[in-house]
Order: C-alpha cells, then structure tokens, then sequence
C-alpha cells in the first residue's frame, strides 16, 4: 500500500483513516474522495481531495489511472438504520458502489479494503462467541448488502485475483465525526450527552448486548490487516473484529466512575431495537489475531475516559 484512493471519506471511519494515510504514506499519495466538498472541512483542505459518486465506475477508473494508485479503500455505505428507512437505495448504493469499486480494483490491479459489520449476522446466527464462519442469513438491508458484499470479495479474490481484505467492524465509537444513522450510534451520542447534559436517553433496551471498538483500535486494525502477508491470510471476504461487548447499562457505569453524577433513561426505538435484537451479542475475534496479528488496545473504561476527555476539550473549544 503505496498510493491509495479512498471512498467515502467523509464519513465517521473515512475523516480519521484518511489523516492516518496522510501520515503513513504522505499526503501526495492519498487522494480522498467524497460526493460532497464541504469548505473548510479537514479531510477537504488537509491534502489531496476529488469529489466522486461512487456510482460513477467511470469517474472511479478515470482517478485510479490519473493518480496510479495501488491500492482503493472503498468506505462509501449507508448504515443499518438509514438503509432500513431506505432499502432500495441501500441495495442500489451499497451493491452498487461495491461493484464499481471491485471493478476498478480489477483493471487496475488494486489491492481491496471494504468494511463489512456485524450486520452481517443475523437472528440464527449463534449469539455468543459468534464464529468466524457461520451461518449468515441476516434480516436488514443493510445486512444483506454486507453478506452479499462479503461473497463478492471472496469471488474477486478466486475468480480474478483481486487482492481483497475485509473486517466485520461492531460499532465504532469516536469523537471527531459522528457516525450516520447507525444502530450502534448510542454508544457515541451518550458521551456527547454526558458532558452537554450529564443524563441521556437510551435508545437501545436495557440488557442488549453487542459488539463495539473505539476509533484507534479500528484505524489500527485497517492498517494492519492491509499491510499483512498475503500468503498468510486464509479469509478473504471479512474477519470477525471486536475489542468489547457491552449493554447500555454498563457503558452507563463506565461514565459514571468518571461523571458519578451521569443518569440514563430509556426510550426505545423499535426499528433500531429489533436491528440490534437480530445481531451478535459478542462475536469471536480468533481468527482475526492468528492471521494478522488484530490487538486491540482499548477497553470500555479505557475507552471512556478518553472519549470523556477528549471530546469536553472539543466541545469547549465549539462554545
Ligand atoms: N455501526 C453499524 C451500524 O450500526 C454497524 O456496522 O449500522
């Protein structure tokens, strides 16, 4: 991984994945893309930026050649809840865009890294210590897509050697840019209400278990699993990955060692709710740790109180 093009970078995993890459690689040789420019945005002025729709194979091809990549990070997706409010537009975009993606990286000969999740899951899977391999019949668009989009990377891989690398990635929780309409998404908004408000109202029914890792530990994991040895890694559609498991109460308590004075109440949003009835409670990492060594760094309370610190200075810094 030289040279790479990045898709979606505007969103929660492309903003910081993409500053990562411009450290690693230097800013020439990472070119960021997103179907908006907003002015002023870090990711837009901090080094080489283009605007692309995904749905544009040829725009897609036309940048990979103009700036000869090696490598094409494709992050554009809607998430779980948005794709379920919108599940033509989610199969369109999410299929789609992973196509062209695929495509390009084909002619072009690019290594691959599409995210999938543990949307990919669903209600008969086993619940705990999800395996690696398993049954996947998930009950969501946005899952669908995932599997789907899971199986096309190991058909990449077979039928034409496409280089492709994947992870299921559980809710990622970080402080620069929120996540879009994600079933997981309460994990992050309730730091946010902490520290505007002390109280926040879940979401997600008390005793609902699933999997999460802070923002680092995921960069980290990219990184990582992009630079391994091929040879040595048997999966090629997407590894199981999680640094934690945990239900709304004990991220509660998780605040409260550091904010004793935090409350949480509930409001359950059905449509979420059963989203996250259908997934993993927690999911098994083994294979992850023996193909390419994934090492998460952050546990939950880790997590918080950098989350905690880190964001009361960013928010400070808005007033
Ligand atoms: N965080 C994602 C979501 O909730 C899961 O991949 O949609």
């Amino acid at each position: 991984m030289k040279k790479v093009l990045v898709t979606g970078c505007l969103g929660q995993i492309g903003s910081e994945l993409v500053a990562r890459l411009r450290e690693d690689l230097g800013i020439e040789n990472v070119i960021a893309t997103d179907i908006r420019r907003p002015e002023g945005d870090p990711t837009v002025e901090g080094g080489m930026f283009e605007v692309l729709d995904v749905m544009d194979r040829e725009a897609m091809n036309h940048l990979a050649q103009s700036y000869e990549v090696d490598t094409l990070i494709h992050l554009a997706a809607l998430l779980s809840a948005v794709a379920e409010a919108k599940p033509q537009m989610g199969w369109e975009l999410n299929m789609g865009g992973l196509v062209n993606a695929l495509e390009v990286a084909r002619e072009n000969n690019l290594k691959f890294f599409t995210p999938s999740s543990i949307g990919a899951f669903g209600p008969n899977t086993p619940k705990d210590n999800t395996p690696q391999d398993t049954i996947q019949r998930p009950t969501t668009m946005y899952g669908v897509t995932k599997v789907a989009g899971e199986l096309l990377c190991d058909y990449y891989y077979t039928k034409f050697g496409v280089d492709t690398r994947g992870v299921r990635f559980p809710g990622l929780i970080s402080y620069k840019t929120l996540p879009g309409g994600g079933t997981t998404d309460y994990a992050v908004d309730i730091y946010y209400e902490a520290i505007k408000n002390k109280t926040y109202e879940c979401f997600i029914k008390e005793g609902t278990a699933m999997d999460m890792m802070y923002m680092p530990d995921a960069i980290d994991a990219i990184v990582q699993l992009m630079n391994a040895d091929p040879e040595k890694l048997i999966h090629r559609n997407a590894f199981n990955i999680s640094a934690m498991s945990f239900e709304p109460e004990e991220i509660k308590k998780s605040i409260q060692k550091v904010m004793p004075e935090f409350t949480m109440s509930y409001n359950v949003d059905p449509v979420r709710q059963g989203i996250a009835d259908s997934w993993p409670n927690a999911i098994d990492s083994t294979c992850a740790k023996e193909e390419w060594g994934f090492a998460p760094k952050y546990d939950l309370d880790a997590m918080t109180r950098d989350m905690l610190a880190k964001l009361t200075e960013k928010l400070m810094a808005t007033i």
